[in-house]
């Protein structure tokens, strides 16, 4: 896992209780660490019962917090000082799994372990992340903590549906590392250069129906959209993200999943209201079939001719109501080219009525389709051009994102 720019030397508070989902948390600790967080780990006594603090030292790369007693198990602070000492400066705490029992706590200010301590000491956000069997969370008592702790500014991330420990299904599981990594980035970026924006996102390729069987598309995967989205939420923005492709969940946008040109081009007039800026990364389609068979088309022996008619073309669309209704401020298109890189996408940025366009030579092996890398060349409606270098989409997609911050102020 690569470093994550929003995550790079954040200090973060990992509690871990005694749940059978403590093992999970191992694995948010390590990619934590591998993003380039400062992971301190706070384990409840009952939270030793099922993983040893030695596993999450060895991915963490950092002292375990398990006794406060101890300074041994406590970080090396002395006892007097190892509760405050460990939560002041943390960026961020959040619990993992979260035990009915550690909730309680939390809600009542109980303080009478390491992580029950640190939580009444500590000053920053505080995500809770339960796991529980049975009944436990729908229990009234469970849930009037749930509210106490929310009407405090806590965040509860809502458990998944699923098999649980004891063989039950219902809701209970600790989410995924990756949807817990979603709720950590959106926590971090509040307060960022994008707080109270309104950001419309695209991403993906769009499927223009044939039959009911088959479609027209093009190779583009939504990865570059998804990163541009992903670094939106991590600098604050309130982002719809408008998706053509199957891309994972993308915690902290508002989600609207389209198929053909048509759906985008609505879903895009729906959602621009407010907006601050419109990031069209999508790569829409610019032919559909002109009739949509009924029923699957039948082969036979013959050569098939296939009529074409024009898509909408959504950035023109955009451009004509933004005359009237002075949003989004900002507009951004892409430019995937073949030949003639700098010549078009300068053509289509003063056509389509941009203030950016990011352009990419598509024929690169390393960039542009399907790949996780991608090169582009920024240019903007004043002449000038901005390069960015080979590097992963989600670099690429912090840099568009910071420009886009700067056209805004
Ligand atoms: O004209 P071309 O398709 O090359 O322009 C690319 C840019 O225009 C992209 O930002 C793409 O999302 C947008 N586009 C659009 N509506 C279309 C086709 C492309 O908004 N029908």
């Amino acid at each position: 896992m690569a470093i994550i720019a929003g995550l790079r030397d954040k200090r973060i508070i990992l509690g871990v209780c005694g749940s059978i989902a403590a093992y999970k948390a191992l694995d948010l600790a390590s990619k934590l660490t591998q993003a380039g967080a400062l992971v301190d780990v706070v384990m409840t006594d009952a939270a030793q019962r099922f993983v040893s603090p030695l596993s999450f030292q060895a991915v963490s790369g950092r002292p375990v917090y398990s006794d406060m007693w101890r300074a041994e198990a406590s970080g090396g602070l002395p006892s007097h000082i190892a509760h405050v000492g460990l939560a002041e400066g943390a960026d961020l705490l959040l619990i993992a799994p979260a035990t009915a029992n550690t909730i309680a706590k939390l809600a009542h200010g109980m303080a009478d372990d390491m992580l029950s301590v640190t939580a009444l000491a500590a000053r920053c956000p505080l995500l809770i992340a339960p796991a529980m069997d049975g009944g436990m969370a729908e229990h009234p008592a469970t849930q009037a903590n749930f509210a106490i702790l929310r009407g405090r500014g806590a965040q509860v991330i809502e458990p998944e549906r699923g098999r649980l420990a004891s063989g039950l299904h219902g809701r209970g599981r600790l989410p995924e590392t990756a949807t817990l990594l979603g709720h950590i980035r959106r926590a971090l970026g509040q307060g960022g250069e994008l707080t109270g924006r309104k950001l419309l996102i695209t991403a993906g390729g769009t499927r223009e129906a044939l039959d009911p069987a088959r479609y027209i598309s093009n190779r583009s995967t939504g990865k570059q959209g998804y990163a541009i989205a992903q670094a939106a939420i991590d600098a604050g923005a309130d982002v719809v993200f408008i998706s053509a492709a199957d891309l994972p969940p993308l915690v902290g946008a508002v989600r609207v999943d389209v198929d053909s040109a048509q759906a985008m081009l609505e879903a895009v007039l729906a959602h621009i209201a407010g907006c601050s800026a419109l990031i069209m990364a999508a790569a829409v389609a610019d032919y559909r079939p002109r009739s949509v068979a009924e029923q699957k088309i039948k082969k036979s022996d013959k050569a098939m001719n296939l009529p074409l008619e024009r898509t909408p073309d959504i950035l023109l669309a955009v451009k004509a109501q933004r005359v009237e209704s002075g949003y989004p401020t900002v507009v951004v298109g892409f430019a995937a080219e073949s030949e003639n890189l700098l010549e078009n996408a300068r053509g289509k940025l003063q056509a389509k009525g941009l203030d950016l366009l990011a352009a990419n030579d598509i024929t690169a092996e390393d960039a542009g389709f399907a790949v996780d890398t991608n090169r582009v060349v920024l240019l903007d409606s004043d002449g000038g051009t901005q390069e960015i270098e080979l590097a992963s989409k989600d670099v690429i997609g912090a840099a568009i994102i910071k420009r886009v911050g700067r056209l805004l102020d």
